[in-house]
């Protein structure tokens, strides 16, 4: 690893511990069938940036994002937060409900907006993530990779600051999983607003594109690293999906 990187993470990880943002201070949770799924996790985002997870199977990332997201409590520790999160799942099928692309993002959108701010939000969403015009199109004659973007626009109306992307690109091709990198990674470095992307994966050739990647194991977090110095590092075996 070269010493600017060095440098450049050192301070990620030393960032993480005043700024705003997203800070899991020692949480564990575990199901009620007794599996600790997070165990004393703690970690922070470094700031706006597209940041990755790797993990072997059920080492709690989705736990995580259940836990990030509000849909679970910890039951010890403390998580701190704010930023607005949003969930984007492997598959875009379990969460997009109308049956066209403008009116499922309407219902994304927070209550208080008139009607003109409303269609205004839906056409500025669907432009971000390269789906402009596509407010009348029927969900079902989406490709996969055009639903995925229209998961991450519902995000976007919503106003959500903090994208959790729970493996987003697992059943993708490549060729969409190329442009959906490239729409977060866009969302987490523009210069207007930046997001803060978390991004789990098993694609470890999806780390490249990040800012800086992670190790979940066991329920914890480890540092951030940079993305190949992690990969470097990975045991032989863990979460080499594909
Ligand atoms: N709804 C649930 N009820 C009971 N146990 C659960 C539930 N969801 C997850 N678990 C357990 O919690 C642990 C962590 O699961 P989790 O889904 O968070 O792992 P993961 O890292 O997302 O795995 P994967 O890579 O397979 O998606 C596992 O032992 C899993 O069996
Ligand atoms: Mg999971």
């Amino acid at each position: 690893m070269r010493a600017d990187e060095k440098t450049a993470i050192k301070d990620k990880n030393q960032n993480c511990i005043a700024g705003a943002g997203l800070h899991f201070e020692r949480v564990s949770f575990s199901w009620p069938s007794g599996t600790k799924a997070l165990d004393q996790c703690s970690f922070s985002t470094p700031g706006p940036g597209l940041w990755m997870l790797v993990g072997s199977n059920g080492s709690g990332k989705s736990t995580l994002f259940r836990l990030i997201s509000g849909l679970l409590e910890p039951q010890q520790g403390s998580i701190h937060n704010d930023l607005k999160p949003a969930l984007v799942f492997q598959n875009p099928d379990h969460q997009l409900l109308m049956p066209t692309c403008g009116s499922d993002l309407l219902l994304s959108l927070p209550r208080e907006l008139t009607d003109a701010q409303r269609h205004q939000r839906v056409r500025n969403s669907l432009e971000q993530v390269g789906l402009a015009g596509m407010e009348s199109r029927p969900i079902h004659t989406l490709s996969g990779g055009q639903k995925q973007r229209l998961a991450i626009a519902g995000a976007l109306a919503s106003e959500a600051t903090l994208l959790l992307l729970d493996e987003p690109t697992a059943l993708l091709d490549p060729a969409s999983q190329q442009t959906i990198l490239a729409t977060v990674q866009q969302l987490c470095h523009r210069s207007n607003a930046p997001l803060t992307a978390l991004w789990v994966t098993h694609r470890l050739e999806e780390l490249e594109h990040a800012d800086g990647a992670a190790m979940m194991k066991n329920g914890r977090i480890g540092g951030w690293q940079a993305s190949h110095q992690l990969r470097e590092n990975l045991p032989p075996l863990a979460g080499r999906r594909g």
